[in-house]
């Protein structure tokens, strides 16, 4: 197979694009991840060089080859109750702790496949039962959201999924779909997905009682951090929650926030 060679005035012309559009900081070790993501739409478009399909890219319509490249440039890795403390904190001290009247809102901020959501999900429904909730999930990739929303997952993925919720929620595949599980419908209907750039104006998304941010803040600068927590922070009702991934900070982020326990924050009441 025709390997490609990524020059460096190449590499800094995507590092510069997805830096731009997604805040995204691509650090020079990233070259050979580009030259291997990439390499399979030059394949695909039958051309010589990443500057031809830079301009090829650059040039494409809305959700064109430009979500393309975003889909391969971003970083997804993701699983089922992923840093399970953050369920035990949410648990213990929100959900079986919660009396507000209203419908509990809950936003995954860069769900990637949907796993995160869908734990949640879980959590809620056990804990909550009868009182109304909601969860949005949202992500940047459009191909990710897609697996989201099927809600449709590969069995070896699914170590960190209670029993007790694998029974209740989620479906085993068979005969074609075996070695798969699907979450049951009833709760996959309860979830929302939609596509989100962080880095840009978020819209119209109501307030949210608690927001997951983790495991996307690594990716950003602290300038990008600082707008994107900023921006969060004033979707989050009085006394919400944000929850932050365990190698992540808010060093230099000066924010309306408490810190509870590491990587977990409440928004000041009074705000
Ligand atoms: C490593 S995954 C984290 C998934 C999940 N939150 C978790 O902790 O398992 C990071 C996700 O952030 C998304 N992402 C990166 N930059 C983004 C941006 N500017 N806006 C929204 N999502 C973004 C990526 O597409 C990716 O799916």
């Amino acid at each position: 197979m025709l390997q490609f060679k990524i020059t460096d005035s190449e590499f800094k012309l995507f590092k510069a694009f997805i830096y731009d559009y997604a805040g995204i900081n691509l650090n020079d070790e990233k070259k050979a991840l580009v030259t291997s993501r990439l390499s399979k739409r030059l394949r695909h478009h039958s051309l010589n060089s990443f500057t031809e399909y830079y301009d090829l890219m650059v040039k494409s319509p809305p959700g064109g080859e430009r979500q393309i490249t975003i889909d391969l440039l971003t970083t997804n890795e993701t699983y089922f109750f992923r840093e399970p403390k953050h369920f035990d904190f949410l648990k213990k001290e929100i959900l079986t702790k919660w009396v507000g009247g209203k419908t509990f809102r809950l936003w995954s901020a860069a769900s990637s496949s949907g796993e995160e959501a869908y734990s949640l999900a879980m959590l809620l429904d056990d804990v909550l039962q009868a009182h109304p909730w909601e969860i949005f999930g949202s992500d940047i990739s459009s191909r990710v959201l897609k697996k989201a929303q099927q809600g449709h997952y590969l069995q070896d993925r699914i170590d960190g999924i209670p029993l007790e919720y694998l029974r209740k929620y989620c479906l085993k595949g068979t005969g074609e779909h075996e070695g798969t599980l699907l979450i049951e419908k009833k709760l996959r209907q309860r979830l929302t997905f939609s596509p989100m750039n962080l880095k840009k104006p978020l819209g119209e998304v109501g307030a949210f009682d608690v927001i997951f941010l983790r495991n996307v803040l690594i990716y950003f600068d602290l300038g990008t951090k600082t707008k994107v927590i900023k921006q969060l922070v004033e979707k989050l009702k009085p006394g919400g929650y944000l929850f932050i991934g365990h190698s992540e900070s808010l060093k230099g982020i000066n924010e309306d926030l408490k810190s509870l326990i590491p990587t977990v924050y409440q928004k000041n009441i009074q705000s």
